[in-house]
């Protein structure tokens, strides 16, 4: 199967924030997000603005940048937000229950370079990248291979 590329452009925090929530509504248990970019990219604002957009009630969100992994409860389901930068070997990633949750929760994950061949294949993939001329500016390059991932992208405008 091919991978299908697709580049967006956000000029402000608040445009990653809307395409946050617009992706956010379209998943379930299941659905992983691999988040990568350079550090400051906005990575952490991008899952941060998902996770928020999915509570009933306003909840602070932490970056997971020593704890590796956050878990949230919403009506969508569990979340798992993880940033993996801080990671040592590879089997804490079977440790930290995070194979299953890629199986049984909406899991987002920062650094997802470390998970090697533990990244699971149906995950869509999201490339952060700042912009040299704009400071606000982010561009962000979507590739996935699993085709469900086309009617959520989709729906999600
Ligand atoms: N269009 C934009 N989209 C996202 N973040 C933006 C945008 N413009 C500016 N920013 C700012 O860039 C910063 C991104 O920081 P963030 O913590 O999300 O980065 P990160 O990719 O998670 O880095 P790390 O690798 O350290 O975890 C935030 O301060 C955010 O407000
Ligand atoms: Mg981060």
């Amino acid at each position: 199967m091919t991978t299908t590329p697709q580049t967006l452009t956000f000029i402000s925090p608040d445009e990653t924030a809307d395409f946050a929530a617009r992706i956010g509504s379209s998943l379930d248990a299941g659905d992983v997000l691999l988040l990568s970019g350079a550090i400051g990219s906005g990575k952490t604002h991008f899952a941060r603005s998902l996770i928020q957009s999915l509570m009933p009630e306003p909840e602070d969100v932490p970056s997971p940048t020593f704890t590796l992994v956050q878990t949230y409860d919403t009506p969508a389901g569990e979340i798992w937000h993880c940033d993996l930068y801080r990671l040592n070997a590879l089997e804490e990633v079977d440790e930290l229950g995070l194979v299953d949750a890629f199986d049984t929760a909406i899991c987002l994950v920062e650094w997802p370079e470390k998970l090697g061949a533990l990244a699971p294949a149906a995950a869509l993939k999201l490339a952060f990248e700042t912009d040299p001329d704009t400071e606000e500016t982010r561009h962000v390059s979507l590739s996935w291979t699993d085709p469900k991932w086309v009617e959520k992208l989709e729906s999600a405008g």
